[in-house]
């Protein structure tokens, strides 16, 4: 007889590892299913910027997740090395969103004016009071928005933390297990086929990331999603040229310890190849070196790619599929998916047990828009 699960998680990235650990924690008997190795793919290639007002600037759901999963960061750090042993490297030394000409000047200081009216912690620093916060930066700059309370924290370690906290609770995690289709019983899901096998589960949630469409699609599924490939660098400097996080319209720098700074990312939509092209490294050394002319002289380290889950709209999906109740979908987070981990844990666990969940939670229903634009 196939062993049974309360719930079967596919997809060992950031969201389907936080997902175990959540529901691990409320005594559910959990499967996780990774296809390859866990934080193989997005989770690994991301810079791990917790960028909630750098990356997110209207108002909406969006932004309220935003904040509520980065305010977790401070706690689940302890949380996460106490059951797990693993330090997520939490930094949080701010960032600085850099305005190259008076058109992003103007567009930094509305975005400003906006997140003070909602209480967020943001200023307005001209050119002469960034140079003071960091002396590397081009003086060709027009100013900056200071964002305090965004950090970072190591995306792959925060992965891991939250698979090997969900094992030490209870959970079954298996790497190169691929799952090729959901097991149907009319409207209710009874567990997954896979290269290893059948299993049984409740719950299903379809945490593949990028490939989340592809799972779906094996059922008759639609999921209006599509990949973005992003491409990095990182290089090593004789001592740290940057405290706080760059972040302009064309690259970001996040200074790592041992004098390794991230630069990213280049966005191309529509491909799974997790190629890394010259042209897309020359745009990024260009575009970093222009911010931060002492990047040349820095040594090159390595560089890799990711595939982020873009949806139609750019608003994630995390909720039950409208037809199959114990079904869930946590996928599309798109540019923040590290940010958005805890919170996706936190949320699809109380959805799973029955308990209220936020009014918010609509804005990411899956039958929210019938016909999504495709990127
Ligand atoms: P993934 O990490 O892609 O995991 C999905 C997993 O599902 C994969 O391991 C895959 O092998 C597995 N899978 C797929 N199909 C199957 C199957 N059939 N059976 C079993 N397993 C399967 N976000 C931030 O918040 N901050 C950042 O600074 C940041 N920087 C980024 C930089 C780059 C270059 C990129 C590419 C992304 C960045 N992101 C960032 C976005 C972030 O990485 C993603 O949103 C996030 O990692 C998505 O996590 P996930 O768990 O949903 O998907
Ligand atoms: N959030 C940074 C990126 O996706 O490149």
């Amino acid at each position: 007889m196939n062993k049974s699960y309360d719930v079967i998680i596919i997809g060992g990235g950031v969201n389907g590892c936080s997902i175990a650990y959540y529901l691990a924690r409320e005594g559910k008997r959990v499967l996780l299913l990774e296809r390859e190795k866990l934080a193989g793919k997005a989770s690994s290639a991301a810079a791990g910027m917790l960028g909630a007002q750098v990356e997110v600037t209207e108002e909406g759901a969006l932004f309220t997740i935003a904040k509520e999963s980065r305010a977790m960061f401070p706690s689940l750090q302890y949380e996460l090395k106490e059951h797990s042993g693993i330090d997520i490297e939490l930094v949080q030394k701010g960032m600085l969103k850099l305005a190259m000409n008076d058109e992003e000047a103007r567009h930094l200081k509305s975005s400003i004016a906006f997140q003070q009216k909602l209480g967020e912690r943001a200023e307005w620093l001209a050119p002469e009071q960034v140079a003071e916060r960091e002396g590397q930066l081009s003086d060709a700059l027009m100013g900056a928005m200071d964002i305090p309370m965004d950090g970072h924290v190591n995306p792959a370690r925060l992965t891991h933390a939250f698979a090997k906290s969900a094992v030490n609770l209870g959970a079954e995690v298996k790497e190169y297990v691929e799952v090729y289709s959901l097991i149907m019983d009319g409207s209710v899901v009874k567990g997954v086929e896979t290269s290893n096998g059948t299993f049984d589960g409740e719950h299903v949630v379809v945490a593949a990331g990028a490939w989340s469409k592809r799972v779906l699609e094996e059922c008759g599924m639609t999921l209006p999603a599509y990949p973005v490939k992003g491409e990095c660098f990182s290089v090593i400097t004789d001592r740290p040229l940057l405290s706080s996080t760059v972040f302009t319209e064309t690259c970001y720098l996040v200074p790592k310890s041992e004098n390794r700074l991230i630069i990213g990312a280049t966005m191309i939509s529509n491909t799974f190849s997790e190629n890394v092209t010259v042209g897309g490294l020359f745009q990024l050394m260009e575009a970093a070196a222009r911010v931060l002319p002492a990047v040349k002289s820095a040594t090159f380290e390595r560089s890799w790619s990711g595939i982020r889950p873009q949806t139609g709209d750019g608003l994630p999906y995390l909720g039950q599929h409208p037809n199959y109740k114990n079904l869930v979908i946590a996928t599309g987070h798109y540019r923040n998916g590290i940010l958005l981990s805890p919170i996706t844990g936190k949320l699809v666990a109380k959805m799973i047990q029955g308990e209220p969940v936020p009014g918010y939670l609509e804005d990411f229903r899956l039958d929210r828009v019938k016909e999504h634009a495709k990127g």
